[in-house]
């Protein structure tokens, strides 16, 4: 059954663009209520693990680079069917694929760097929440 949270991480080319507001915002008005969030910037082991799933990819080690070059913004959300709703929300993948009024589309350069993360399952929810929150910073 799904649960009502999901992860998602405002990724570093959000944060040099200087777009925190503007997606919050978009977040926000699409019925997601924030639990948590903290600005953080991860580390290349923190980065490898988070995306161990994409280990043996070609692109794993852009990836890496990219999520570690700057600071993010890690978020907790909550809505009903919030894993599903939040993935419509930020669109697909590439952002030359992703449709009109995403996230993706309005943000992203690249399939690269495409501004936003969220969670693919409610257990991948789970796990990556608390990856980042952790101790008395779980709600
Ligand atoms: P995310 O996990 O960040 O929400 O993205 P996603 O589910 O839409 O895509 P996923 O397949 O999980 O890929 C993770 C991230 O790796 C980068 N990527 N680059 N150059 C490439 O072919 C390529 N493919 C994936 C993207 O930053 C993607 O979000
Ligand atoms: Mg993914």
């Amino acid at each position: 059954m799904a649960t009502n949270r999901t992860f998602t991480m405002l990724k570093p080319d959000s944060i040099e663009k200087g777009n925190i507001g503007a997606i919050l915002e978009k977040i926000n008005a699409s019925g997601f209520r924030i639990v948590a969030m903290k600005m953080t910037q991860m580390t290349t082991a923190d980065a490898e693990a988070f995306y161990a799933v994409h280990n043996e990819r070609p692109f794993f080690g852009e990836l890496v680079e990219y999520m570690t070059r700057g600071p993010i913004v890690a978020a907790i959300l909550e809505k009903d069917n919030a894993v599903e709703d939040f993935r419509a929300l930020i669109g697909a993948t590439n952002p030359a694929d992703a449709a009109e009024g995403t996230l993706r589309k309005l943000y992203a350069a690249s399939m690269g760097e495409n501004a936003v993360h969220g969670s693919d399952s409610d257990e991948n929810a789970q796990i990556e929440s608390n990856f980042h929150f952790s101790g008395r910073e779980q709600f």
